[in-house]
């Protein structure tokens, strides 16, 4: 069993399985003393019929990886893009972020703003690397992923379907002619599976929170 070479470049980032795992399953910051209050109901979709390593054709894994290899040529400005894309989708997602009062000029040389925007897009260069073992390599560390989102107060397991309309305006401003039809049902797949462990994790662990923190 082997992995894709990285086709990432600007973000400087070693996609080994060993980076990817201590990337995704690290435990600091978030959560790490219990949890605070969660307010909000997660709203599932029924996604399970993406539990499999086939979710893709092989040709649709051709498309997704070679417009990576365009997309990511400019990784962090496409980071920054899909982050500001979020907050005019779903103004209140910016209110979660100790820079929620900041805009413009100094939003976007904000650190904490940078380094969200960098997991947005670092993310997806991981499961681009993973296509042909999404199951394996990829489904535990996003539900892991997922699970942390629950420890942020007014965070909203919907605010990942922002995420994936965000990706998709932003794929097709960038690629233009190049996003064609087939390519967009293609990322849709590879997103939609992302979502669909996030959410998972999301609500398995809000399923904890809420009973040993019953409001
Ligand atoms: C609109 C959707 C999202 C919102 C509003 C959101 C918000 C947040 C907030 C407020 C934090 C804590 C502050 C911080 O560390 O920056 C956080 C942490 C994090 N988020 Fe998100 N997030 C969203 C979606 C995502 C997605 C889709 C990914 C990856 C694909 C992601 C990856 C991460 C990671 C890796 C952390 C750090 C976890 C850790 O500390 O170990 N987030 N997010």
């Amino acid at each position: 069993m082997g992995c894709q070479q990285s086709t990432s470049k600007s973000l400087e980032v070693d996609y080994s399985k060993e980076d990817w795992f201590a990337f995704l399953v690290r435990t600091q910051n978030m959560g790490a003393n219990g949890f605070k209050k969660v307010k909000s109901e997660p709203l599932l979709n029924n996604l399970n019929y993406l539990n499999n390593d086939d979710v893709l054709t092989i040709r649709e894994k051709q498309l997704v990886r070679e417009s990576w290899t365009l997309l990511s040529i400019k990784l962090k400005s496409l980071g920054k893009q899909v982050f500001l894309r979020i907050f005019e989708l779903r103004p209140s997602t910016k209110n979660l972020f100790p820079f929620k009062t900041v805009w413009g000029d100094k939003l976007i040389k904000h650190p904490l703003f940078l380094t969200h925007s960098k997991r947005f897009v670092k993310v997806i260069g991981c499961v681009v690397d993973r296509l042909d073992y999404l199951q394996e390599e990829c489904a535990q560390p996003l539900i892991e992923l997922g699970k942390k989102h629950v420890s942020i107060e007014g965070f909203l397991p919907d605010y990942y379907d922002v995420y994936i309309r965000a990706i998709i305006s932003i794929w097709k401003q960038e690629l233009k002619d190049v996003y064609t039809n087939e390519l967009s049902e293609a990322w849709h797949k590879v997103l939609v599976y992302i979502v669909s462990k996030l959410k998972e994790g999301y609500e398995t662990e809000w399923k904890v929170a809420t009973y040993f923190n019953p409001q």
